[in-house]
Parts: C-alpha cells; sequence; structure tokens
C-alpha cells in the first residue's frame, strides 16, 4: 500500500473547507470563515480518509466530498448548539450569535448544513445519501432530547447515553461508516467500521463532558461547567446524583434563574469527586472496544494510523 501523508490529506480538506464557504452573500462566508478559521480537530473528516484506507482501499472522490460535508454538518451543528446554550465562545473566539446576531448565527447553521447537501450532491452510491441522511434525521432528536431534558434531575444513565449516542457518536459513526462505504469496502468490513465509530463517538463525547468539569476555559476555548449552567446533566453529575441523595436535591433545585454561587457549588462538587474518574473509566471502555475491534482489521499503516488518532484523542485538552 501506498504510504499514507495525513498531513497532505489534512491540508487538502482545509482547503476544500475554505471554497465551500464562498457564497456571493458576503455576512454567510465571513460568518462560517470566523468558525472556520477559529480552530477544530477536524476529527470527523480525518476519521472518513483513515476509514477509506483502511478498509484496504483507497479514498475516492466521494471520499473527499463525505470528509469535507461532515465537517459542515459538523459546524453547523455547533453554531445551532451555541445559539440553543446563548454560548458565548466557540474554539476561543466569539460565537457568530455573540459577534453578528442571533438570526444569522441560525442561517448560517442552516447555510452550512445545504453546503453539505450541495457538495455531496454528485455522488452516485445511493446508500451513502440514505445513510447520511438518515442519520442526520436522529442527531437533531439527540439535540432536541438534550433541550427537553434540560434541568431533569430525574433522569436515567440509560437516557443519557442514549442521548450522546444520538447528539454526538452518530456523526463520528458516519465518518467511519461512510468513510468505508465511500471507498467499496465489503459489507462486513463498512459494519465493522460502524461499530468503531459509534464508540470511539461515544467515549469522545463523555471526555467532552469531563473537560467540562476539569479543564479551563484558556484550553477549552469555551467556558468550564457551562453544561450544569445550562442544565445539561452529564455523565459526571449523574453518577455523582446516583451516590449523593444530598447533592441530588442540590441538583433538583437548580434552575435557569438559580444563582452563580448555587451553580459554581455543584460544579466544584463534582470536580472534586470520583465520579469523574468513574466517567474516565466508563469513557475508556468504549474506546477499548473500539480497539479490540480495531484488532480484527488488517494490519497496516492505516489501523496504525487510526489507532494513534484515538490514543490523541483519549488524552486529549481540548
Ligand atoms: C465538540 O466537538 C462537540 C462535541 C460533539 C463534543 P469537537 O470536540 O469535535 O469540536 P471541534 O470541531 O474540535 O471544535
Ligand atoms: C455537542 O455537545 C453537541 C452537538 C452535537 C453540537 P456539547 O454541547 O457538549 O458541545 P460543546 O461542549 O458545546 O462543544
Ligand atoms: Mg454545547
Ligand atoms: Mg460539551
Amino acid at each position: 500500500m501506498s504510504k499514507i501523508n495525513m498531513n497532505r490529506e489534512i491540508k487538502n480538506i482545509e482547503t476544500s473547507l475554505a471554497q465551500l464557504m464562498q457564497c456571493e452573500t458576503p455576512t454567510l462566508q465571513q460568518a462560517s470563515e470566523h468558525l472556520l478559521s477559529s480552530g477544530g480537530k477536524r476529527v470527523r473528516p480525518l476519521f472518513v480518509i483513515l476509514s477509506s484506507y483502511l478498509s484496504g482501499q483507497t479514498p475516492t472522490d466521494a471520499t473527499y466530498r463525505v470528509a469535507a460535508a461532515l465537517e459542515l454538518i459538523h459546524m453547523a451543528t455547533l453554531v445551532h448548539d451555541d445559539v440553543i446554550d446563548f454560548s458565548e465562545k466557540r474554539r476561543g473566539e466569539t460565537t457568530i450569535e455573540k459577534e453578528w446576531n442571533q438570526s444569522t448565527a441560525i442561517l448560517t447553521g442552516n447555510f452550512l448544513l445545504a453546503r453539505a447537501l450541495e457538495h455531496l450532491s454528485t455522488i452516485e452510491n445511493y446508500q451513502i445519501h440514505q445513510t447520511l441522511s438518515t442519520a442526520i434525521v436522529e442527531v437533531c432528536r439527540g439535540e432536541l432530547f438534550q433541550f427537553q431534558d434540560q434541568f431533569r434531575a430525574n433522569q436515567s444513565i440509560t437516557n443519557y447515553l442514549r442521548r450522546i449516542k444520538r447528539k454526538t457518536a452518530l456523526l463520528i459513526q458516519l465518518a467511519t461508516e461512510v468513510g468505508a462505504m465511500s471507498a467499496n469496502a465489503n459489507e462486513k468490513t463498512i459494519k465493522t467500521m460502524r461499530t468503531i465509530g459509534y464508540n470511539i463517538g461515544m467515549s469522545f463525547q463523555i471526555i467532552d463532558d469531563i473537560l467540562d468539569f476539569t479543564s479551563t476555559e484558556k484550553k477549552l476555548g469555551k467556558p468550564v461547567g457551562s453544561d450544569l449552567r445550562n442544565g445539561h446533566m452529564t455523565l459526571p453529575t449523574l453518577l455523582e446524583m446516583k451516590k449523593d441523595p444530598a447533592f441530588k436535591q442540590r441538583i433538583a433545585q437548580l434552575h435557569p434563574e438559580a444563582s452563580h454561587k448555587a451553580f459554581e457549588s455543584c460544579v466544584q462538587h463534582v470536580r472534586n469527586s470520583d465520579s469523574i474518574a468513574l466517567s474516565k473509566q466508563i469513557s475508556e471502555r468504549y474506546l477499548q472496544k473500539a480497539k479490540d475491534l480495531l484488532e480484527t482489521l488488517p494490519d497496516n499503516e492505516a489501523r496504525a494510523l487510526f489507532n494513534k488518532l484515538i490514543q490523541k484523542l483519549k488524552n486529549r485538552k481540548v
């Protein structure tokens, strides 16, 4: 197999993304470029490309289209997520709503989603379109569930896992599954890649939820403790409530207008609790499943690079 040049792959992705931001309407272009140029790990396109190589195949035009489109869809969900959460910062920069206004943010999210669809439209393999569109409907449902579950102290961990499966794991599952599909991998490999992506995605969101407690605003590029402040009960909080009924009482009393002090003391409590380490263990369990499945695939350069990427994500600070 030819040597994989990841630096070149990333550069190509950045070039396509920059082209896709072009729009006759300056505000849409500027707002999209604002988010694009503020960084981001480009995890989803990387998984698409590596998954195409991993299947023992090489990327096709469809692979690159899916890679760019998934980053655009991810960007669209971030823009809308920040509107829902009234977030002021994203990737270390002001959010679109803060820099422009709410309508511009909503429309920019729609624009990014529409551009993604346009970019995918020349792909002939209908299975790719079907897989993508079905999953994206589920992502929308996941975000709605998150909205409905805000400030609900009485919710199960299964409920949380279902929510993060939709809002995050599905997009990463799409990256690995459709990445393999786009390179014409066989059905069995496509299925394995799908499960690998799902497990990486679950682990990825749990780590994001831990970092919301343990990291700093400087590192994250967004305020810490914001999940709880927005009423999002994530794994560390849910585990702690299960263990400590008095803490659950305090969480149950939180509401959107509660004092800064009330939120801060709950955030501190979780930050200093064992529930952080337990959450890490659960996230690692998902990652281990992904790694075990990876072992069943041919040992090649792509597999090594894939392993390296998931290790990096596990230890990430952002
Ligand atoms: C943030 O995603 C939202 C989650 C799904 C956890 P990323 O952590 O991939 O964000 P960027 O693209 O690197 O900023
Ligand atoms: C990602 O989860 C939600 C999306 C699918 C957009 P978060 O709500 O945890 O993302 P951040 O923490 O705001 O980046
Ligand atoms: Mg959010
Ligand atoms: Mg988060």
